[in-house]
């Protein structure tokens, strides 16, 4: 470990900060606590609102990081193999609209999978891009989406030479991993840059029983969402560069664009504080809770019913890796979808799980897992397939309509005049908006997309009335 890794530089900064007592003029307006409602100051307590300051000497500043912010960053950035490193206080969502603004542009091709979040559909609309979508493949006997074949990839990319950029997610929301070091050689080789939707893999660089990190495998940019699988705390993220990525002033150019000139100070320290914890105990750590989720996988699958899957079960070229600190859990064969047993565990149980989709939930393990709260949860598994249910849930995530047509770039249809009809009204027209279900936020319908009569027949259980471009 390098030597610095043991420090927090933001962190200390703002204990120091506290510590002085000194008092001020300038925002945020509750000064400290002492003009908050008193119920969240007895609940939270003075030293959360203490340390929500802002930008004052001492503490540097985001957008233009030379003192502790830039330090915590530097940190970030040498743990991951980055060339460099920047704070994001709007999550992923934010890391990956300013990606897709500063390698795209008006008119500028990016290839896509059309599952990817729809803070990639947002990034496109931002920065005016054409997307040209390819296709994640399937398993055919757990119906869960893979990552993108490279033979799919290489055809799209022989297709497309005026392409700016690849986008990769990487894993995705099953914690399925596709080829990732041959899908960014493959890319380099046709010209084009790798950004990487890391999500959910910001672990990944921790334990080497974890998949390949995006860092690793040689990608432009990537956005990890280190509140998702680490300790930082909800919508903080952080935005890499790679060594092959040199305007560094573009990229935080781009990063200044989607987020707040009010950066939370309790959201990067938080970031400081778990790159912290990564460095130093992050192998120890990863290595528990691989252990955890083996013996949960293994427990869940002793249960009559009932199915954790393992990177055994699933096929197929775009599949590599898995990350096998999530759980995918199926109930079909006692009949239950997966919302229906997420339902079962939340009224039944007070178990919360992260997704259901199809004929699966997913649950995250992660270091923070206790073994009280996995046993509840082999419990009320091992009750509910006493219940006796009956009959076959068929084995997939809920397959999506056929892709529709984009007769608009997003952006176009974004801006365009558009009006609100009834879902039924909609059919043949073209979409303003996007339009996805969330968890997992993938969209079945972006703007300038033509509303099918199979999109309108699925939205139908969804909602009852969609934006329409005008005229
Ligand atoms: C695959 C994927 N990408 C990006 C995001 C956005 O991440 P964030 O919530 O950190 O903005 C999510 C959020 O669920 C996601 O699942």
């Amino acid at each position: 470990m390098a030597k610095n890794q043991g420090k927090a530089p933001l962190w200390e900064a703002i204990r120091k900060h506290i510590a002085k007592r000194g008092t001020g003029f300038h925002t945020p307006g509750h000064q400290g606590g002492r003009g908050i409602d008193l119920e969240v100051k007895d609940f939270w307590g003075l030293n959360v609102l203490q340390s929500d300051l802002t930008e004052v000497p001492g503490l540097d500043s985001l957008d233009m990081a030379q003192g502790v912010i830039r330090e915590a960053q530097q940190l970030a950035a040498e743990l991951h193999g980055a060339r460099g490193t920047h704070f994001l206080v709007n999550g992923t969502s934010a890391g990956i609209m300013a990606m897709s603004l500063a390698v795209g542009g008006p008119g500028k091709v990016m290839v896509v999978p059309r599952n990817c979040h729809v803070s990639v559909i947002r990034g496109l609309i931002l920065s005016g891009s054409k997307p040209v979508f390819v296709e994640s493949e399937v398993d055919k006997d757990t119906g869960l989406v893979l990552g993108v074949a490279l033979a799919a990839l290489e055809e799209v990319l022989a297709r497309n030479s005026e392409a700016e950029a690849v986008l990769l997610v990487h894993p995705n929301y099953f914690g399925v991993c596709g080829p990732l070091e041959e899908q960014v050689g493959l890319c380099h080789r046709y010209g084009k840059r790798v950004l990487v939707d890391e999500a959910h893999g910001s672990h990944f660089s921790f334990h080497p029983g974890l998949p390949v990190s995006a860092m690793e495998a040689g990608a432009d940019l990537c956005a990890q969402s280190y509140h998702k699988t680490l300790s930082s705390l909800t919508q903080s993220s952080l935005l890499h560069w790679g060594e092959r990525w040199t305007d560094e002033e573009r990229i935080k150019g781009a990063v200044a664009m989607v987020q707040s000139t009010s950066p939370s100070y309790l959201l990067m320290a938080s970031l400081d504080l778990a790159r912290r914890q990564m460095a130093l105990y992050g192998y120890e750590l990863w290595e528990n809770t691989l252990a955890r989720a083996a013996w949960l996988r293994e427990e869940i699958n002793k249960i009559k019913g009932f199915r954790c899957l393992s990177r055994e079960d699933v096929y197929g070229s775009g599949f590599a890796q898995m990350d096998e600190t999530r759980l995918v859990v199926t109930g079909a064969s006692l009949g239950l979808s997966g919302s229906q047993l997420a339902d079962m565990l939340r009224e039944s149980y007070t178990i919360n799980v992260e997704m259901a989709q199809g004929a699966y939930i997913v649950l995250i393990i992660t270091p923070g897992t206790g073994e009280g709260q996995s046993r509840a949860l082999l419990t009320a598994l091992a009750q509910i397939s006493l219940q006796g249910q009956t009959g076959r849930y068929p084995l997939t995530i809920g397959s999506l309509p056929p892709l529709p047509l984009l007769r608009m770039n997003p952006r176009e249809a974004w801006f365009a005049r558009h009006r609100l009809v009834s879902l039924g009204d909609s059919i043949g027209r073209v979409a303003a908006q996007t339009v996805a279900p969330c968890p997992p936020g993938i969209p079945v319908l972006i703007p300038g997309e033509e509303i099918s009569p199979e999109i309108g027949a699925y939205l139908t259980g969804l909602v009852d009335t969609i934006n329409i471009v005008d005229g």
